[in-house]
């Protein structure tokens, strides 16, 4: 989960400038997507969660010469998991992008909280796209057990992460 978790703070961190949807309004005259997503963010984030990746792929297949010894595979299929990385750190952001969407049709303000999808919705993204493009991957790799503990301890994390982002000036809500 490391490289979907990575690129929203990391797009927080790194995120400003040029919005995505450009100042577009719909024609319910809200914003496409509005000013908390912005191409910055968007390509510190993928990078971001792409490096997390690579960095996990090449611990576990026993690349870091500190270990002295390779690790044993584990009999993961470490070819497989280079390719996921992509889809669990774009899909991450596209679900955030996707539900910034939503909140606009509803009429939310960016950054204006909407609870349960602000914590989960990176969490599908990354797990929708992934699914649809390595279904195989995905159920090797995410057993009902792992499903429920990701959904119970994200929210966890997505508040104490972003209480922190809001500490240090990095987010402009604590949530
Ligand atoms: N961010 C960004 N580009 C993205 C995603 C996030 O620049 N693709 C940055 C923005 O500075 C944003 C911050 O990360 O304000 C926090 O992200 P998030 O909470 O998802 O955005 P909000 O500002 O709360 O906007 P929204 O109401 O649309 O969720
Ligand atoms: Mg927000």
């Amino acid at each position: 989960m490391l490289p979907a978790y990575v690129p929203n703070p990391c797009a927080a961190a790194f995120g400003g400038g040029r919005p995505i949807d450009g100042g577009r309004v719909l024609g319910d005259g809200r914003r496409i997507l509005g000013d908390g997503k912005t191409f910055r963010g968007l390509f510190a984030g993928i990078t971001c969660g792409l490096i997390i990746g690579f960095l996990q792929v090449k611990l576990v297949s026993g690349g870091f010469a500190v270990f002295g010894t390779d690790l044993p595979s584990f009999g993961i299929d470490h070819a497989g998991s280079i390719k996921v990385i992509f889809t669990l750190a774009f899909g991450s952001l596209f679900g955030d992008m996707f539900m910034s969407f939503f909140k606009r049709r509803l009429g939310l303000k960016r950054g204006a909280p909407l609870p349960v999808v602000d914590q989960l919705d990176f969490v599908f993204g990354a797990w929708v796209l992934t699914y649809l493009a390595y279904p195989r991957w995905f159920a090797d790799n995410f057993s009902f057990g792992i499903i429920i503990t990701v959904l119970l301890i994200t929210p966890l994390l997505h508040l104490v992460t972003n209480i922190f982002g809001y500490a240090i000036g990095v987010k402009k809500e604590p949530w």
